[in-house]
């Protein structure tokens, strides 16, 4: 079967979340004997030239949007066996960043959509399946059930939509988006594209695909309730028969403390006792804390939101800065959030390093160095960065929501399980006394915090399991 991921971002050109690992990981995964899975993103301006200078100039055509003629570019690269398509627009595309301002983007996504699709035939591939991601991708099962119905190229076309973040839905006025989609008034019913008033790309998606996905057990049945519903676990739960969760994976490659060139010293599930406090020696030094074995260090790598639950961090942080620890933050986002973490940094130099930024080289240190990382999310669709510190014997406190709850199981030590700890309710003290146990098992017993590494650097979170789910809803359609 051919299938085409249609998305927003994808690793390695763009990234900004979770969901650029995703896009880029899971194609390579299939059968490809019986799968030929493609992919189709923007080319962003912001792109790195490493990869701009790369793509191929495959096609180029003008295409309407409503009432406008727009440019349409088609450009191609080979990405480790997998084939990457590139929507080029100048006008669009240009921005200094993947996302901008939501009136912009409910227009640049209108564009990408139509475009994905008016560029196949072009392209000469007809894909059986067009998996779609996220709000971005939304009006794609929309056109592919109006205006391109009519044409027996796409009449078959079946579209998977999944679901990485029901918060995000890209809602702007009717009037608006009926201009830029020139879909009809038909489609901004409640019972299609609106939703309290506005229209709803994400509500599109879920409702015209044939099949929808999340990323998680949990988060599946999570939002059929109004708490992580946002708004649509009325229409969730009526499109329930069509929901199936299925929990992320990562690249087990690109994340593996045996190859990985980022990190001062590589080690494996034999030999971490040794060699991955090497690591952690390392870190302490680079980032100015005191270099010292015994300090239970913590790691955040994160974007900093308000779902990824750092209100509660900030509830009990000089509690916790009583204690002998260290915190090492990686991440960026709301102003909020950032500036609260270098406030800490400032009152607890010798404790906090924060920083304030994205880099891939940092957040590959922390995942090797830390002893534990800290994910106490609001809500959580799946989480990778909770598998990839698994993935380095870095023991994880989550907070069991979504897919943290399918994926850390939490130590027990009357039986000796668990690969990491959890917590229920989203309340600060909870979480404190959480790191506290957690600690106290790290400082007065080590051999037990070694076991869980051991249990939490052997269980498998790369794809093989979730890509054959994913090609069952293929050849179910
Ligand atoms: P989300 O998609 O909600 O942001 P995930 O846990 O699914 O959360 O994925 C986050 C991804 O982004 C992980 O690969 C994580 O390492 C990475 N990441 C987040 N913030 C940063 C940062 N500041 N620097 C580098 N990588 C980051
Ligand atoms: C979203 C979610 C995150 C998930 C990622 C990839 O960004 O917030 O939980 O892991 O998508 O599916």
């Amino acid at each position: 079967k051919k299938i085409l991921f249609v998305a927003s971002e994808a690793v390695p050109f763009m990234k900004t979340g979770g969901l650029a690992d995703v896009v880029g990981s899971l194609p390579k995964c299939f059968d490809k004997e019986k799968y030929d899975v493609r992919v189709m993103i923007p080319k962003y301006m912001c792109m790195s030239d490493v990869y701009k200078s790369q793509m191929q100039y495959k096609t180029h055509f003008y295409m309407d949007l409503a009432w406008r003629r727009q440019y349409v570019g088609v450009l191609e690269m080979e990405y480790d066996g997998v084939r990457f398509y590139f929507i080029d627009n100048e006008f669009y595309l240009s921005g200094p960043r993947p996302y901008e301002a939501v009136n912009r983007d409910i227009e640049k996504f209108a564009f990408f959509c139509k475009a994905s699709l008016s560029a196949l035939p072009s392209l000469n591939f007809q894909p059986d399946i067009i998996h779609c991601h996220d709000w971005q991708t939304g009006l794609i099962p929309v056109y592919l059930k109006d205006v391109f119905q009519n044409d027996s190229f796409y009449r078959n076309i079946k579209s998977i939509f999944t679901i990485h973040n029901l918060k995000f839905q890209g809602i702007w006025d009717v009037k608006t988006v009926k201009d830029i989609t020139g879909l009809s008034s038909y489609y901004f019913a409640p019972d299609k594209l609106e939703a309290y008033g506005d229209a709803n790309y994400l509500k599109g998606g879920i409702v015209y695909s044939d099949m929808i996905t999340t990323v998680s057990n949990t988060y599946a049945q999570e939002i059929k309730m109004p708490f992580y519903g946002e708004g649509l676990d009325g229409l969730i739960n009526a499109r329930a028969g069509y929901l199936r969760g299925i929990v992320n994976g990562i690249d087990y490659k690109e994340y593996n403390p045996e190859t990985d060139s980022f990190i001062v010293k590589t080690y494996n599930a034999k030999n971490f006792r040794k060699e991955k406090i090497k690591n952690k020696r390392a870190l302490q030094e680079e980032l100015g804390l005191e270099i010292n074995d015994k300090k239970f260090m913590i790691g955040i790598v994160s974007r900093l939101t308000e779902q990824k639950g750092f209100d509660l961090v900030d509830c009990i942080m000089d509690e916790l800065c009583q204690e002998d620890i260290q915190i090492v933050v990686l991440g960026n986002g709301d102003e909020k959030y950032e500036n609260m973490f270098r406030h800490y940094n400032w009152k607890y130099p010798n404790k906090i390093s924060a920083n304030i930024y994205y880099s891939e080289a940092l957040s590959h240190k922390i995942y090797a160095s830390v002893d534990t990382f800290l994910m106490p999310s609001l809500f959580e669709p799946c989480g990778l960065s909770q598998l990839m510190s698994l993935r380095y014997g870095t023991v994880p406190i989550v907070r069991e929501t979504g897919g943290l709850k399918d994926t850390v199981e939490p130590y027990n030590e009357f039986e000796s399980t668990g690969t990491g700890f959890s917590f229920a309710n989203y309340n600060a003290h909870e979480m404190l006394s959480t790191i506290r146990y957690a600690r106290d098992i790290f400082v007065n017993k080590k051999r037990e915090w070694n076991k869980i590494i051991d249990r939490a650097m052997e269980v498998d979170f790369s794809w093989n399991a979730s890509a054959r789910k994913y090609e069952e809803i293929y050849d179910f359609l």
